[in-house]
C-alpha cells in the first residue's frame, strides 16, 4: 500500500502565524536568501502580496486572511458594528492587491462571511473568530495539498519526464503544493521520474524557487528555459506536463502563469497530457470562461531587467500580461483534492460541487 503522507514540516514554508503575528518568507530573495520577515500592518501585507514575496493562488488566500487580523489586531476597542465596518473595508483592500488568483477574493469573502456567523458579542470575540477562521483556512490547505497529490501521485510512472511551469509548489501553498503535490508523493512512495522546470520569464518562479524546493526536497530535478520547452518534447523528453493555476473557469478554461498557454498547445501537438492540478477553493463557478478572468498586467520593468539588472535599451515599449488561459480543450484532467475533472468540463465542475454540497 503506497504511503500518502509527506512530511511537511520537511518542506519550505511560506507563511507562518506564531503568537499573534504573521510572517512571510520573502519570496523575491530566493533562492540566495531565506528570509522570514515579520509583517506589522496591513499594508505590508498588501505589498508582499503585490510585489510577489509572498505569492501562488492558495498562499496569497492564507496571507490575507491572516493579513486582515494583523488589520485589526489594534481595533478590537471598537464598537461591534464599527469593527465589522473596518474589517470589511481591510478585506475589500487585501482582495486588491491583485486581480487572478481567485484565491485572494475567496478567502477574503470567507473571512468576512464568519463575522456574520458567530454572535457579535465584542469585537474581541469577533477579532478571535478571524484568526480561527485564518487558521483553519491555513490547515484546510494542507489537507487539500494532500488530496491533490494523493488523486495525482498515481499518474506518474517510473522513468517518466514530467514539465512544470512557474513555481506551484509549498511556497505557493501551505504543503506540498499543487501541481508538486502528486509529485512529492509519487517520489516518496519510490518512483523514479525527472521534472522539467521552465524557467518562467520575466519573474523566473521555476529558476529561482521550483528547481530550488524540488532540489532541497531530493528530486531529480532538471531547470530549462521557457524557449527549450519544444524542443525536450519533440525529442521525447517529456510524457507529461502539470501545472498550477490561479482560477478555473466554470467551462475548465485555465488561468496560470505567463507562458502556459504556450506550454499548453506545445503539449498538444505532441500529444503530451497536460493536467492541471488545484483545490476547489481555485474553481470558480461564478466565471463563466476564461475570456472573463482578469488577467494582471504587472509592470514593463519586469521585462526590462532581469533580477534588477537592465537588459533592454531604455524607453522600450514592454507588454506584460503576468498570466494566459489555456482553453479547456487542451487540458487532460484537473487534479483536486477529491478526484480527477476531465471533459465535459462544465458538467464535470458541477457535479464535482454538487458533490461536495451532499457531503
Ligand atoms: O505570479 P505568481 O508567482 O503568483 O503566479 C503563480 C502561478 O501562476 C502558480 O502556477 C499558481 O498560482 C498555482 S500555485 C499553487
Amino acid at each position: 500500500m503506497p504511503d500518502y503522507s509527506v512530511a511537511v514540516s520537511e518542506l519550505p514554508h511560506a507563511i507562518e502565524w506564531k503568537d499573534g503575528e504573521l510572517y512571510l518568507l520573502d519570496q523575491t530573495l530566493l533562492p540566495q536568501q531565506e528570509l522570514m520577515e515579520q509583517q506589522r500592518t496591513v499594508e505590508q501585507v498588501w505589498q508582499a502580496i503585490r510585489e510577489l514575496k509572498v505569492r501562488g493562488a492558495p498562499a496569497i488566500g492564507i496571507a490575507a486572511a491572516y493579513g486582515l487580523c494583523v488589520a485589526l489586531k489594534d481595533r478590537v476597542n471598537l464598537s461591534v458594528n464599527e469593527f465589522i465596518k473596518m474589517a470589511k473595508e481591510k478585506a475589500a483592500f487585501l482582495d486588491s492587491a491583485r486581480p487572478t488568483a481567485v484565491n485572494l477574493s475567496w478567502a477574503m469573502k470567507r473571512m468576512v462571511a464568519r463575522l456574520d456567523q458567530v454572535p457579535k458579542i465584542t469585537s474581541r470575540q469577533l477579532y478571535e473568530s478571524l484568526i480561527e477562521e485564518a487558521e483553519k483556512i491555513h490547515a484546510e490547505d494542507i489537507a487539500l495539498c494532500q488530496g491533490m497529490g494523493k488523486m495525482g501521485a498515481p499518474l506518474i510512472k517510473d522513468g517518466m519526464g514530467i514539465m512544470t511551469h512557474c513555481n506551484a509548489g509549498s511556497i505557493a501553498t501551505s504543503a506540498t503544493g499543487t501541481a508538486t503535490a502528486p509529485m512529492y508523493m509519487a517520489h516518496q512512495n519510490g518512483v523514479r521520474f525527472k521534472v522539467y522546470a521552465n524557467e518562467t520569464r520575466p519573474l523566473l518562479q521555476g529558476a529561482r524557487l521550483t528547481s530550488w524546493e524540488l532540489q532541497k526536497a531530493g528530486l531529480d530535478v532538471t531547470l530549462i528555459t521557457d524557449n527549450m520547452a519544444a524542443h525536450m518534447m519533440a525529442t521525447g523528453q517529456i510524457d507529461m506536463v502539470i501545472v498550477g493555476t490561479d482560477r478555473v473557469a466554470a467551462n475548465g478554461d485555465v488561468a496560470n502563469k505567463i507562458g502556459t498557454l504556450g506550454v499548453a498547445i506545445l503539449a498538444d501537438y505532441y500529444q503530451i497530457p497536460f493536467y492541471v492540478a488545484c483545490p476547489s477553493s481555485t474553481i470558480d463557478m461564478e466565471t463563466a470562461c476564461g475570456r472573463d478572468i482578469e488577467i494582471e498586467e504587472r509592470s514593463g520593468d519586469e521585462v526590462t531587467t532581469i533580477m534588477g539588472k537592465r537588459i533592454a535599451p531604455e524607453n522600450i515599449k514592454t507588454r506584460c500580461p503576468a498570466f494566459d488561459v489555456t482553453p479547456n480543450k487542451l487540458v487532460r484532467g484537473i487534479i483536486t483534492e477529491n478526484q480527477i475533472i476531465t471533459a465535459p468540463y462544465d458538467e464535470g465542475l458541477r457535479e464535482f460541487f454538487k458533490g461536495k454540497e451532499n457531503g
